[in-house]
């Protein structure tokens, strides 16, 4: 028998999940299109980091969507709340212990390319480590990063984006900076210029882990904000929390429809 680094509840010890799913800031509220879901919270599986925050330890669930058995992790630990990238990404090891070998993560993002729009969804094509932190720090897996992002789950997305009338998803690459606090105007300006469409605190870790176990990976931001300087306006953290709600209902009825269709491709 294989490692098991988590020790499971009974509840959940016998399913068998075939897509995780990584909600982020606002955008939990997928779970509930979830039919017989079993949930769990972080704090009741063994070494699955939980956030201290009363209320707010994050929750595992597992149900079916449209046929297939999902897992949904709804809120995530961050880097800037002092955890390690290895403990950050230990839901994707989680994941993978599960079975699942394919992964969707969305986040909350900052606009770094003024030509995108706050609301708006973005496909990740690619990412910016400028966090400059690894989930595989001790190891010594030399993964390969050419297409971290799945150019057939990134397709498979932008056809069920179409079919379903959302408006067209736009494509960037993300940069993953530690945060807590938001940018500077200088630091959205060196963004932009180093390549990035987006800014955020996430998601880079356990895309990065996800990679190291085989596993297929694709990823979406909802842009919730311009950068610093961008619109002249001040960032508010109510106000991304406050977007990225509105912004959820459209990626619902995207989700409904792309994820079972993820296990075909
Ligand atoms: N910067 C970094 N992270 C973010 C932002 C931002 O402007 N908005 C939402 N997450």
């Amino acid at each position: 028998m294989s490692f098991s680094e988590f020790t499971l509840p009974e509840s959940i010890r016998k399913a068998k999940p075939q897509i995780g799913l990584v909600l982020g800031s606002g955008l939990g509220g997928f779970v509930d299109a979830l039919e017989s879901p079993v949930s769990v919270d972080n704090d009741e599986i063994e070494r699955l980091p939980a956030s201290g925050v009363e209320g707010h330890a994050g929750r595992l669930h597992i149900g079916t969507l449209g046929g297939v058995e999902v897992a949904i992790a709804q809120g995530r630990v961050h880097v800037y709340e002092g955890w390690t990238a290895k403990e950050v990404a230990s839901t994707i090891r989680l994941f993978h212990q599960l079975g699942i070998r394919t992964v969707l993560l969305t986040n909350a993002a900052g606009i770094v390319n003024g030509n995108f729009k706050p609301g708006r969804w973005m496909l990740l094509t690619d990412h910016l480590n400028l966090a400059r932190l690894s989930p595989l720090t001790g190891s010594s897996q030399f993964i390969d990063q050419s297409e971290v992002y799945s150019r057939e789950l990134r397709e498979l997305l932008k056809a069920e984006a179409a079919e379903a009338g959302t408006p067209k998803l736009s494509e960037g690459v993300y940069a993953w900076v530690n945060g807590p606090e938001y940018e500077t105007p200088a630091e959205v300006r060196m963004l932009r210029t180093l390549g990035a469409d987006a800014v955020g605190m996430s998601t880079v870790p356990e895309a990065i882990q996800a990679r190291a176990l085989g596993m297929r990976v694709v990823a979406l931001s909802c842009l919730t904000n311009y950068g610093a300087g961008l619109s002249g306006q001040p960032l508010n953290h109510e106000e991304v929390i406050e977007v990225g709600n509105r912004a959820a209902s459209e990626l619902h009825s995207l989700l409904r429809n792309a994820v079972p269709a993820m296990v075909e491709i």
